[in-house]
């Protein structure tokens, strides 16, 4: 058996609070696995513990209790070696906005010690398949946000992560550039890339996604293949509703409802 991609056992997050005033219990005993090659979408809704979880995963943000391995590394005993398999873009702008694009990208793979002379002839071909190349001389401030966030999935790539981890890559993305992104997402893990991804446009992760957790106030209250996710629909909503020509929307309502404030 080859390790899964990513293990999360019994997590737990507290943010400490300020002056004597109770934190916030972020994440409250999370575990899930995402298997080698899963398209997985971690959906919830805001404050649910989305961006907490990833930035342990990734080494941003220090875990209250609980283990982490990525590709069967554990995060507190190798951390720098479970960094090296992923490739993160975060929920958040933050990109060098008076750096050149090329260079911001390029930039990246010194990180991870790839050569120059590997690193740009990469990044011209991400840049191709990202649809950025035209841009490539430019600051990055003078790109458009759906063009920024291209931008942080290109310095996510350049090392070529076998697993990705994206936090609302398509927030404040136009329809045709988002369906463009999905499927060119899709056509990573058809080559092997593992990707986990926080959304909140539920439609398109129902349709691409093959596995889906739903996590709600830090606590994971769905989690399975997407068939077996979509099979609860029909004991939650009334039974048959938007059966015929069915057109997607079925993880929407069953995320409503499991979701709703009661
Ligand atoms: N640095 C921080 N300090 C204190 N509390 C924080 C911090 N970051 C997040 N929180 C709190 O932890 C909880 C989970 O936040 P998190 O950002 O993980 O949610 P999320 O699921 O990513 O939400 P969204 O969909 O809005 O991005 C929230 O109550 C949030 O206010
Ligand atoms: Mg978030």
């Amino acid at each position: 058996m080859t390790e899964p991609a990513l293990v999360v056992n019994n997590l737990e997050k507290t943010y400490a609070g300020e002056s004597g005033r109770a934190g916030t219990h972020a994440l409250a005993g999370v575990s899930l696995t995402v298997e080698k090659g899963d398209f997985f979408a971690l959906l919830g809704p805001n404050g649910a513990g989305k961006t907490t979880l990833i930035g342990i995963v990734t080494g941003l943000v220090n875990k209250t209790g609980g283990k982490v391995s990525v590709h069967g590394v554990d995060i507190d005993t190798a951390p720098e070696k479970a960094r090296t398999y992923i490739g993160v873009v975060p929920q958040n702008m933050n990109l060098d906005y008076f750096g050149k694009v090329s260079d911001i990208v390029v930039n990246q793979a010194g990180y991870y010690g790839i050569p120059r002379s590997v690193a740009i002839p990469r990044a011209e071909r991400i840049f191709k398949d990202l649809g950025l190349y035209e841009k490539r001389n430019d600051q990055a401030r003078m790109l458009s946000g759906g063009m920024m966030r291209r931008l942080m999935i290109a310095r996510a790539l350049i090392h070529e992560p076998q697993f990705l981890i994206l936090d609302e890559p398509t927030a404040g993305v136009d329809v045709e550039l988002r369906r463009s992104m999905w499927e060119y997402l899709t056509g990573l893990t058809k080559a092997g890339v593992t990707i986990l991804l926080t959304t909140h446009y539920l439609e398109e992760a129902e349709r691409l996604a093959n596995k889906v957790a739903i996590i709600n106030k830090g606590e994971i209250i769905v989690n399975g293949t997407m068939a077996e996710v979509l099979t609860m629909h029909d004991s939650l909503t009334s039974p048959g509703a938007g059966e015929s020509g069915y057109r997607g929307g079925k993880l929407e309502e069953i995320f409503l409802q499991l979701t709703k404030e009661k």
